[in-house]
């Protein structure tokens, strides 16, 4: 059995995604340098490219690791931080959250409930996709980049069992065809 990608979103499309959430947040943060934070592993590739097309200078980055995928497919629906930043790193600054995709919510919930008892100035949410259909709890995205159908996706950093993070396009993963 192979797993079969079907191309969703091209390198170029995704190009363009970037460069227009990086003018967003130059428009907003101009003269506030913003302290950014990446959510691993998903976000690696979309946080490199992101704050290379910003304009605004950055105050630092940081990186937060979630959890909430086995090696399958489907969310387990609890969410465990394991790896996270200092508080001080957070305290009294402009912070922006980076996440790969924004599917239950759950995640992104975790990470603004941890990141808001560090008590930023503010905390602001940046994700490359958005996948609404199965959204358990309710998230504002502040800069998003492309609505996708609930399909399961890889390639641009995202992964299925950590195979095509390596991919510059994204593609839906189909299910499996038996010989
Ligand atoms: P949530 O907690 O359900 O919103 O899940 C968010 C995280 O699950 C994302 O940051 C991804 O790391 C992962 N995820 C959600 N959908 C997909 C997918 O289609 N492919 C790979 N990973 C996904
Ligand atoms: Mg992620």
């Amino acid at each position: 059995m192979t797993d079969r990608l079907v191309p969703l979103i091209s390198q170029q499309t995704i190009a363009e995604t970037v460069k227009r959430l990086a003018r967003d947040i130059d428009r907003d943060y101009g003269d506030r340098p913003p302290v950014v934070v990446g959510v691993l592993k998903g976000s690696f590739i979309f946080l490199a490219d992101l704050i290379r097309a910003m304009q605004t200078p950055i105050k630092r980055v940081e990186l937060i690791k979630l959890s909430s995928y086995g090696s399958g497919t489907v969310s387990s629906g609890t969410v465990s931080m394991q790896l996270d930043v200092p508080a001080e790193a957070i305290a009294g600054q402009d912070v922006i959250l980076v996440e790969d995709i924004v599917d239950t919510g759950l995640s992104v919930a975790k990470a603004f409930q941890v990141l808001g008892s560090y008590s930023p100035q503010s905390l602001k949410l940046c994700t490359l996709l958005d996948k609404p259909d199965r959204r358990k709890v309710p998230v504002t995205i502040d800069y998003c980049g492309i609505t996708i159908p609930d399909r399961f996706i890889v390639g641009y950093g995202i992964d299925f069992g950590e195979q095509y993070r390596q991919l510059p396009d994204i593609y839906t993963l189909e299910r499996p065809i038996e010989a």
